[in-house]
């Protein structure tokens, strides 16, 4: 059981927050996403950027030190990008800003949660897995970077079955 170091609250992502959350990006990932790509989801309808910052509430102005991208068509989520600064990790910011994620989901009729993740990606694997995600599949080579494969996992229904 880890406790977080002081307080943290969660937000969402605006425009305003592209340069702080793309320096955490480049930290966290070989192949990061780009400010054009976090553009493109802060305007997509479908898409959410969860923010877990310091300090009380946003008024506060604290650091970023972690985010959770996804998307949210009809009743189903795909978990697109997680990341928490390096120098907050193991203090549960992940499993919070998942487990925000899934419980207000769920309370909208979600009924399947979805990712994929680097193979070799333990750290993450772990994540997901504490929160109920188990590998359904595999794509063979989907990361360009390091040629490895990806791992769908999928908590809930099943898509298909
Ligand atoms: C994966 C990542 C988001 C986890 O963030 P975090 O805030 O450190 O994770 P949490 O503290 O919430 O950990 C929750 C659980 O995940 C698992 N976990 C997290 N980091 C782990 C690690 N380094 N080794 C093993 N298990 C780990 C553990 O089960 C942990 O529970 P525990 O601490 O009680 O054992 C973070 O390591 C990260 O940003 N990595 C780089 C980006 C990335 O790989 N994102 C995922 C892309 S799919």
């Amino acid at each position: 059981m880890h406790r977080l170091a002081g307080t943290i609250h969660l937000e969402a992502m605006t425009s305003d927050d592209l340069d702080e959350v793309l320096a955490l990006e480049t930290r966290a990932f070989p192949d990061p996403w780009t400010r054009a790509q976090f553009e493109a989801e802060l305007t997509n309808p479908h898409a959410e950027i969860l923010l877990a910052r310091r300090g009380i509430s946003t008024q506060d102005g604290g650091a970023i030190v972690g985010y959770l991208a996804y998307w949210h068509i009809l009743d189903e989520i795909q978990i697109l990008d997680v990341a928490v600064d390096p120098d907050m990790r193991r203090q549960g910011i992940a499993r919070m800003l998942l487990a925000h994620v899934l419980t207000t989901s769920a309370t909208q009729d979600c009924v399947t949660w979805s990712l994929e993740v680097r193979a070799s990606n333990d750290a993450a694997r772990r994540l997901y897995e504490g929160a109920g995600f188990r590998v359904v599949n595999t794509r063979p080579g989907y990361y360009a970077h390091g040629k490895e494969d990806a791992l769908i996992m999928v908590r809930g229904t099943v898509p298909g079955t």
